[in-house]
This record gives C-alpha cells, sequence and structure tokens, in this order.
C-alpha cells in the first residue's frame, strides 16, 4: 500500500515536471514577433524595404544613386533600420514630390496613385 502511494506520486511528479518545462517553450513563440523590440526607434508605422524602396528604386534611383543629385542618396536607404535613422531625408522626399519638384520631366513618369500612396508611405515612415 505505502509503496503504492510513492508510486502515485512519483508519477505526479514527473507529469508535473514534464508540464512545467513545455510552459516557457510555448510562450516563448509570442516573443518572437518582429515588432516591439522595446527600444521603439525602428518601429515604424510602415515596411519601408517593401512598400517604399521598389517605388523609389524606379522613379528616383536613376538620379538618386551612387552620390546622388541635390545631396539626396538612396544608398544611405536600404533597410528598414537605415530608413527610421534617415527621417529626414524621406520628408524631405515627400515634400518634393508633393510640390511637383520631383520626379523632374525628364525622369520616368509616375502615375497619380503611386505617386500619393508614395507621399503617403513616406510620411507614415517619417513620422
Ligand atoms: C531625372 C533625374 C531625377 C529623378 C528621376 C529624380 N530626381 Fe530628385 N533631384 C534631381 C536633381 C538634379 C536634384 C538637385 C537639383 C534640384 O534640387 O532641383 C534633385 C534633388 C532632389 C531632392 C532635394 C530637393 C531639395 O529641395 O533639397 C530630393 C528630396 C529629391 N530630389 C527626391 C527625389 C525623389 C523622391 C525622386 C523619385 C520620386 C527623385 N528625386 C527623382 C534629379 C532627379
Amino acid at each position: 500500500m505505502f509503496r503504492r502511494t510513492h508510486c502515485i506520486l512519483l508519477t505526479l511528479g514527473v507529469a508535473l515536471f514534464a508540464w512545467g518545462c513545455s510552459k516557457p517553450a510555448d510562450s516563448g513563440d509570442s516573443g518572437s514577433k518582429p515588432t516591439g523590440d522595446g527600444s521603439g526607434k525602428t518601429a515604424m508605422k510602415i515596411d519601408f524595404e517593401t512598400e517604399i524602396k521598389p517605388v523609389l528604386q524606379t522613379y528616383c534611383m536613376p538620379c538618386h544613386g551612387g552620390a546622388g543629385k541635390g545631396g539626396v542618396s538612396l544608398d544611405a536607404l536600404a533597410t528598414n533600420d537605415q530608413a527610421a535613422a534617415n527621417s529626414g531625408i524621406l520628408q524631405k522626399m515627400a515634400g518634393a514630390i508633393e510640390g511637383g519638384k520631383m520626379p523632374p520631366a525628364t525622369g520616368k513618369p509616375i502615375p497619380d496613385d503611386v505617386k500619393a500612396k508614395l507621399i503617403a508611405d513616406l510620411k507614415a515612415a517619417s513620422s
């Protein structure tokens, strides 16, 4: 009788141990989300690399690659982190496009809907 109780307690203990071990693994998943690294610095409202960069590469890169015309180079804007650290340039771009200055008539014509989205995206990314 005594032995049997002992055995049950042992089984219970092992079960509790296993349950206890599996818990941190479960909750660990939610910690791997890309947002909220705690710094707040790189948390942009928009994904620069997928939403903005391809458009800039199409319509602005021909003149703003490398050294870049007018001191504006897209080379410094390769990643979300770089974009977040250069929000001043993003704001300047939004202003230049909104004001009709960029892209100039000599560049690739930018459709109105693409242009409107680009301005809104640049503002969202830099605000
Ligand atoms: C055909 C070449 C060309 C294209 C395409 C072009 N730019 Fe420019 N950009 C220039 C030149 C040249 C200057 C410098 C002279 C000037 O300020 O007018 C300039 C200047 C700028 C400036 C600085 C303006 C200021 O007021 O200080 C910004 C910002 C800019 N471009 C953004 C863009 C963006 C964003 C695009 C794409 C939507 C773009 N450019 C496409 C040639 C181009």
